[in-house]
């Protein structure tokens, strides 16, 4: 394989970028000529592709968003628009793909190899951690930052009104930030959708808390819990808590911001290479994972269709922890 495609698509994550830069990297070393395409999928039907250098990934690897852009495109939903996609990319000669993103990516690549057959690896990028076949995505931890530094000030705050705020996080349809960020920010309640939570529930914990002489308390939301948005929830209670002073703060694309950490820099680095090694070993139709510190590829149809729970030993510890 020659000629290599690297690009970005659905929402962005910390670390994409020292994930290009591991692909674009690791090409050069393998000798073979590495293209970038802008807008991921979006870019590929018009045919917004370059030949990248060494150069054009330098002073990258901190950087949060991608250089590349990124979209989520409807046109390749459609046969045209993939078409289109595939004609662009013979017309530049590529002969392999490395798909950075989460699961709508992931299965746009999938039905694209189903039906043109174009060698194709993805590297997992997303805050959400919701991909089978990775311990963890690029993305995540740098959101799970972001999210307890908020909580933190939040705290200060809350502890200082007597107040109660109901703190809403990202994740779409998964609480791996929720859970995460609800721990390490002490949270004396975190709702997510992979478990039930009424809002009696939280009525009774924020009560017990009372009880034994909390003046303050913070409830995570997981953005996908099944009892509405924070506000939703913070209005359903305030009609049980008249007596009690409550905010809702909404953390939102804040969270897919900034400088990605060590441990993100680390794994998209791994990811990339991963990715791109393996795609010049002959694996196609597959994302690259890390899984107990080894790499693995796992076939895009389980990466996107498995599910990947949440730890029940964490669900288990925010309610003994919030005591
Ligand atoms: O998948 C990443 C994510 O940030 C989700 O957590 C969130 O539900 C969604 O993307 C928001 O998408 P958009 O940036 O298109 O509004």
């Amino acid at each position: 394989m020659k000629r290599v495609a690297v690009f970005t698509s659905g929402g962005d994550a910390p670390g994409m970028n020292a994930c290009i830069r591991a692909v674009v990297r690791g090409a050069i070393y393998h000798e073979v000529e590495i293209f970038g395409i802008r807008y991921g999928y979006d870019g590929m039907i018009r045919g917004d592709i370059f030949q990248m250098s060494s150069h054009s990934v330098s002073n990258i690897v901190q950087r949060g968003g991608t250089i590349l852009k990124s979209a989520r495109s409807k046109e390749f939903t459609t046969p045209e628009g993939r078409r289109k996609a595939y004609e662009q990319l013979r017309k530049w000669g590529i002969e392999g793909l490395i798909a950075i993103g989460g699961d709508g990516t992931f299965t746009g690549a999938s039905i694209f190899y189903n039906e043109y057959e174009l060698p194709t690896v993805g590297a997992p990028g997303t805050i959400d951690n919701d991909l089978y076949g990775t311990d963890y995505t690029i993305g995540f931890d740098t959101a799970v930052n972001t999210a307890l530094e908020a909580i933190d000030k939040i705290r200060d705050t809350a502890d200082s009104h007597d107040r109660v705020f109901f703190i809403e996080v990202m994740g779409r349809d998964s609480g791996y930030i929720a859970i995460q960020s609800g721990i390490g920010g002490g949270a004396e309640l975190v709702m997510v959708p992979e478990t039930l939570t009424s809002v009696d529930d939280v009525i009774a914990t924020l009560k017990q808390g009372w009880d034994r002489a909390k003046t303050s308390s913070i409830v995570v939301v997981a953005e996908g819990e099944e009892e509405g948005t924070a506000h939703e929830i913070a209005d359903k209670v305030k009609e049980h808590l008249k007596q009690k002073d409550l905010r809702v703060t909404t953390l939102g694309h804040v969270q897919r911001g900034g400088r990605p950490s060590a441990f993100d820099r680390i794994l998209a680095s791994r990811l990339g290479l991963g990715a791109l090694e393996g795609l010049l070993a002959g694996q196609k139709n597959v994302a690259a994972g890390i899984i107990n510190d080894k790499l693995v590829y796992t076939d895009f149809k389980d990466a996107i269709s498995k599910e990947k729970p949440l730890n029940p030993d964490l669900i288990r510890m925010v309610n003994i922890l919030s005591i």
